[in-house]
């Protein structure tokens, strides 16, 4: 096949930042974005399908002659698109409902990494029916911070770090009343706090052979300095100057083939993009977290340091023919600053006039997010509204270059953190 048509699931600046790399691949056909947003319009057309009616996915891959359709985001992963999409011979890129486990079930990720000797934090897991059993244990324990954390998928929402029994206590009867967590929360894993730093690894995986993609560090706190509550991400800067060589070796070789080999031995071959969540302690590297998608906005700090040709690649995973690449990089660092809505994570309002779109410069990537398009001029219509992804030959210069560049867009109600990336310079200049 010369040319492929793709369908791509999701809408956020890290389904820009896919659909502007797969853009520029030789052997991209016509690309659909489902729902997309206007920066996915860009390069390709827009479709607006549920993305939770399967049977509806499969109908416009028929009718559109697509040959390959890549999620994005974890929910559909976690509901089985992939195994759906697989039954009906269409090529898909994204582990099955049983692979994506390891980000749907805190419970699964956990126990799978103590049968494979896969270091993380220890951990209980106790059901909604025994929080007092989970009580007991705390107390037992005795020892704080500790952290509760709701087994499925909560959109963030569902992991407390608390520092004392009274927070304990006041969490687990917040976690039993709030109908938004009843499902997440039916198990609950405790789970002993874990003192480091945070970075992140992405992986492609064909189910045999993996390749680390890039790595990153993200910023989850809505405010300056790490604080306030926690967000799908307000920035991110890649390579993290904290996974040295050394750290990055130890991490493939405890962490990343281990799950791997560990996937395919209990027969849940893992195919597609592994992100997987790290605290480097001073006991070295251990997992926080796994997911089964590219992290946003990390996404959009690493795709531009990508040199390879993305659908290439992604083809390649496809046909578990990962062995015949490897990754190239262009050794230049990438911040990315998300421009977000006054009031997100909370309560925020839409429909803002967005301006300044077109005085960027050619040193940063705008990529939309919760953007929409009305007779040509562009509104924001979502919390974490734009990403403005800044390069430079240092760390120093792409932060720079992206906030000369932030600086230039505009709306009503625009919030960013001005200290994205401050945590990797720190690192350096030390
Ligand atoms: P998770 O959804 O599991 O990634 O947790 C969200 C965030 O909570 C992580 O990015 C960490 O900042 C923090 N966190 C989760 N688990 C731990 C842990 N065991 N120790 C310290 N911090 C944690
Ligand atoms: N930025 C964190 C995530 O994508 O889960």
């Amino acid at each position: 096949m010369d040319k492929y048509n793709v369908l791509l699931i999701g809408g956020g600046g890290r389904e820009h930042s896919i659909a502007w790399k797969l853009g520029q691949s030789e052997k991209i056909g016509k690309l659909y974005s489902a729902p997309g947003n206007p920066g996915t319009a860009q390069f390709g057309e827009n479709v607006s399908l549920d993305v939770q009616k399967f049977e509806e996915i499969a109908d416009f891959v028929d009718d559109k002659n697509v040959e390959l359709v890549i999620i994005g985001p974890e929910a559909p992963l976690v509901a089985g698109l992939a195994d759906f999409l697989e039954e009906k011979d269409i090529p898909v890129f994204g582990p099955k409902k049983a692979a994506a486990m390891l980000e749907g079930s805190k419970e699964f990720a956990k126990e799978f990494m103590m049968r494979h000797n896969i270091p993380t934090a220890d951990f209980a897991v106790f059901s909604s029916t025994d929080y007092d059993d989970a009580l007991k244990f705390i107390q037992t324990k005795d020892t704080y911070p500790i952290v509760l954390k709701a087994d499925g998928l909560a959109a963030g929402k569902g992991v407390f770090i608390c520092d004392n029994e009274e927070e304990v206590k006041q969490r687990l009867l917040y976690i039993k009343k709030d109908s938004s967590l009843a499902e997440a929360a039916q198990r609950l894993v405790v789970e002993e706090f874990l003192e480091g730093e945070e970075a992140s690894v992405f992986v492609i995986s064909d189910g045999h052979t993996s390749h680390i993609i890039h790595n990153a560090q993200d910023h989850k706190r809505i405010g300056e300095g790490d604080t306030g509550l926690n967000t799908g991400g307000m920035g991110a800067y890649s390579p993290a100057p904290l996974l040295t060589h050394d750290l990055l070796e130890r991490v493939k070789k405890e962490i990343i083939e281990p799950t791997i080999t560990g996937m395919q031995l209990e027969e849940k071959a893992y195919f597609g993009i592994l992100y997987v969540g790290l605290m480097i302690t001073k006991d070295g590297p251990k997992v926080v977290e796994y997911n089964c998608r590219l992290g946003d906005p990390e996404c959009q700090a690493i795709l531009p340091s990508l040199e390879n040709d993305l659908l290439e690649l992604i083809i390649a995973a496809t046909e578990q023919r990962l062995d015949e690449k490897s990754i190239q990089l262009d050794n230049q660092y990438r911040c990315c600053v998300v421009l977000a809505s006054e009031g997100y994570p909370g309560k925020y309002e839409k429909g803002k006039k967005i301006t300044g779109l077109n005085d960027t410069d050619d040193k940063a990537f705008i990529f939309h997010a919760g953007t929409t398009e009305n007779a040509g001029d562009i509104y924001t219509n979502g919390g974490r509204v734009l990403n403005v992804v800044g390069s430079g030959n240092t760390l120093e210069e792409a932060i720079e270059h992206t906030y000369a560049n932030v600086e230039k867009i505009n709306f009503d109600g625009c919030y960013y953190r001005k200290d994205i990336g401050a945590k990797g310079l720190k690192r350096i200049q030390n």
